[in-house]
């Protein structure tokens, strides 16, 4: 079999689409005035950023003055998280041990300056949220922040965000939800959603790195967490990044029309790699909730104990295929994984973490399953 570069690796960033480079491109090269200008080069981006902006809130049913462009989506989270505790006056929190750091540790900083009390709503071993939990510390504490992502980076748990939507609604706390990994990849409508906060990052469905947006309800009343210039209608200062805007806003239109097609031909991908590793790893098992409610992106695979696991991102590496893994940190070790800790994954059976996108292919699948052989035939041997 010939060498192949296989790139399995979609939950920490995609390919561009290149129809969304030739968009930037145009932005780089022709149209590249400052938005905040008042002559003809400024007019031109301005009238292009809030066309894309109005694109964007379209595809999630969103106004357009709830969309504030970011950096990513770490600065989406943090000025949801502390712009709204600030200036809402919320003393509690509530948050899972599986979010994203970008969450967990601004809501951490703030309960270390005692600014809040943050609970750790419970999570079971295939990472599902216990949503009567979180109904009781709603029920026992004063007006809320509650945040819980849509789905899980590592292991691709999703979240029944409307049904946490209602609970929330019900003790009138304020919602957040990173919605990183399922933007692009599901229908969202905020308008259903009882939700104040949703975040997107456009690196995560083949548009550029660096650029995101916070959706914020317009029932919400925030100030900006950068201050500077009146971009943004004074929400998020600093020169726009007018390629990335362009560039995601782009990548969400071609990805919300071709959606259906490529979650089928995701899900099917997905689906024949846990059939495929059943049979050669009798012993494989999963992480998450992989027969439950789960991102089609995402397949966290909990490999057999063996002493080759320790080189196994390396040996996967060197036969050109790209992913990502970790393992249970051990107590009192900050290295390793708090997502499989907190699911309590077994510490001798490293995790891999395999994500799809509508790039990869069968052939792909295939020649990772083959590699995946070698490398534990020679284990054997
Ligand atoms: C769930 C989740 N939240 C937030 C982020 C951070 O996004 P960015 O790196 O664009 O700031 C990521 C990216 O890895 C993510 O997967």
């Amino acid at each position: 079999m010939k060498h192949m570069k296989v790139y399995l690796d979609n939950a920490a960033t995609t390919a561009m689409d290149p129809a969304v480079v030739e968009e930037m491109y145009f932005y780089m090269k022709d149209d590249f005035g400052n938005p905040s200008s008042t002559h003809s080069f400024g007019r031109k981006t301005r009238v292009a950023i809030d066309l894309a902006r109005k694109r964007v809130a379209h595809h999630i049913n969103a106004e357009p003055s709830e969309i504030i462009f970011t950096s990513g989506g770490t600065e989406a989270d943090n000025m949801a998280i502390k712009c709204s505790i600030e200036d809402l006056g919320l003393k509690h929190a509530i948050t899972s041990a599986i979010e994203h750091h970008a969450v967990l540790y601004p809501l951490e900083e703030m309960a270390k300056q005692g600014k809040i009390k943050l609970s750790l709503v419970n999570v079971d071993d295939k990472g599902r949220i216990d949503l009567d939990h979180l109904r009781e510390l709603l029920a026992t504490n004063d007006r809320t922040f509650v945040s819980l992502m849509h789905a899980n980076n590592e292991i691709g748990n999703l979240l029944p965000l409307k049904e946490v939507g209602e609970i929330c609604a019900e003790f009138d706390a304020i919602l957040h939800s990173d919605t990183v990994q399922t933007i692009a990849h599901y229908n969202l409508d905020v308008k259903d959603l009882k939700i104040h906060f949703i975040t997107c990052a456009g690196h995560k469905f083949h548009g550029p790195k660096g650029c995101g947006f916070l959706y914020i309800n317009s029932d919400v009343k925030i100030n900006p967490m950068i201050r500077g210039g009146a971009q943004e209608r004074n929400m998020r200062a600093g020169t726009e990044n007018v390629y990335g805007i362009m560039g995601l806003a782009k990548a969400l239109d071609i990805a919300y029309a071709e959606l259906d097609h490529h979650a089928a031909h995701i899900q099917g991908l997905k689906s024949y790699m846990k059939a495929q590793l059943m049979e050669i790893l009798p012993d494989v098992r999963f992480n998450g909730d992989v027969d439950g409610d789960s991102l089609y992106t995402v397949l966290n695979v909990c490999l057999p104990s063996s002493d080759k696991n320790e080189m196994m991102l390396f040996n996967l590496d060197i036969e050109g295929i790209a992913v990502s893994g970790g393992s249970a940190c051990s107590s009192g070790s900050n290295v390793g994984s708090h997502v499989l800790t907190a699911i309590g994954s077994p510490m001798d059976r490293p995790a891999v973490r395999f994500s799809f996108s509508k790039y990869t292919t069968k052939e792909e699948i295939d020649y990772t399953i083959d590699k995946l052989k070698f490398i534990y035939q020679l284990e054997i041997a």
